[in-house]
């Protein structure tokens, strides 16, 4: 029996930090061992609302790859490719934008969120420059078309995400509806709920917030981001005793990076027998320790001329032989077959 089909993919924002990894990437790796994993880099969804910021988009897609593989992604196992190396994509996106009523990506809630933050309304968000486009309205059909051109069984995403999935079944169904073909499947989404992974200030991590770890940051990078966290706010110094559970940010990366410890670390701080800076310098070396072999790896695929572009076209490839089938399929049911 062959595997079950799988599509996610990032917009191309470049290097990626270690809310990508611990929330997306542990996930699609492990994916790959029981699914036929087809991941790719949204770089036409980044002009959705950066169109005009486009000087940095190629090296932001290869360093989105070179995350990718360094991390673990496994370009033999995977497909890994780039949206607009994928031309079936935008012609199955004008097709599903022709059966797709305004309604629906009207009101999905996660377009409305992106366009408020466009329109600079969100207390949140960094302000943008963009008024909201007609292709920005398209995002979830866009995003249809990613997952239908493979014609995917799973989508892993985030549950922010599952709104826009929602559309993709509707779209699915109501295509195969229109021109009586069973040709798309519903396209079921793998929710990863992972806990949020805040940033250095508690803040969730984002690049805008310039509160990020790269997984390419350097060993000293890494330690000084660490070394400015916040910890227990109402302890000033070491003999005062610590409340690990309302130290927001160290404590919990202690939990995510040295699970072993934290009974240790716990009772140490609650007895004020461990200052918070021995903390945070323990914890810089625990941090850089997890992250060494991902690092070196990245650093000698990034030695290598031309080595991540190979991995994208090649991917590129592989995925439109499956495009370009399911495509056919498309155009026969609409019945444009000249
Ligand atoms: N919208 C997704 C995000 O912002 C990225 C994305 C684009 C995607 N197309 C997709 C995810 C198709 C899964 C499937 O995270
Ligand atoms: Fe947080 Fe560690 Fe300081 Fe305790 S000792 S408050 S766990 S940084």
């Amino acid at each position: 029996m062959s595997k079950s089909l799988i599509v996610s993919g990032m917009r191309s924002t470049g290097k990626l930090h270690f809310g990508h990894y611990l929330g997306v990437l542990t996930n699609w790796i492990n994916l790959q061992k029981d699914y036929d994993c087809y991941y790719f880099v949204a770089d036409w969804h980044a002009l959705t609302t950066k169109f005009d910021k486009t000087d940095e988009l190629r090296a932001d897609v290869e360093n989105v790859v070179l995350d990718w593989v360094a991390s673990g992604i496994n370009p033999e196992k995977s497909t890994i490719y780039l949206q607009s190396l994928v031309p079936e994509i935008a012609q199955l996106h004008v097709y599903l934008s022709m059966v797709t009523p305004q309604n629906w990506v009207e009101r999905d809630p996660t377009l409305k969120d992106m366009v408020k933050i466009l329109r600079g309304d969100s207390e949140t968000e960094e302000k943008p420059s963009n008024i909201c486009s007609y292709g920005l309205i398209g995002y979830p059909v866009l995003m249809t078309a990613d997952i239908l051109t493979m014609n995917a069984d799973y989508v892993p995403v985030g549950s922010d995400q599952l709104a826009h999935l929602e559309i993709s079944r509707d779209i699915a169904r109501r295509f195969n509806n229109i021109y009586g073909v069973e040709l798309f499947k519903e396209p079921k989404p793998k929710l990863t709920e992972v806990p949020l992974f805040k940033g250095v200030d508690g803040q969730k991590m984002g690049k805008s917030f310039h509160n990020d770890i790269k997984i390419s940051d350097t060993e000293e990078d890494t330690s000084k981001r660490i070394m400015s966290g916040i910890t227990d706010r109402s302890r000033m110094r070491k003999t005062d005793i610590g409340h690990p559970d309302e130290c927001e940010v160290i404590f919990d990366y202690y939990k995510v990076f040295a699970p072993e410890k934290i009974e240790t670390v716990a009772q140490e701080c609650k007895s004020a027998t461990r200052g918070c800076a021995d903390c945070k310098r323990e914890l810089c070396g625990i941090v850089n320790e997890y992250f060494k072999e991902i690092r070196e790896k990245r650093l000698e695929l990034q030695s290598k001329p031309n080595l991540v572009r190979e991995i994208i076209l090649d991917g590129s490839d592989r995925a439109r032989q499956r495009a370009k089938e399911v495509l056919k399929q498309v155009k026969d049911a609409v019945k444009m077959y000249y």
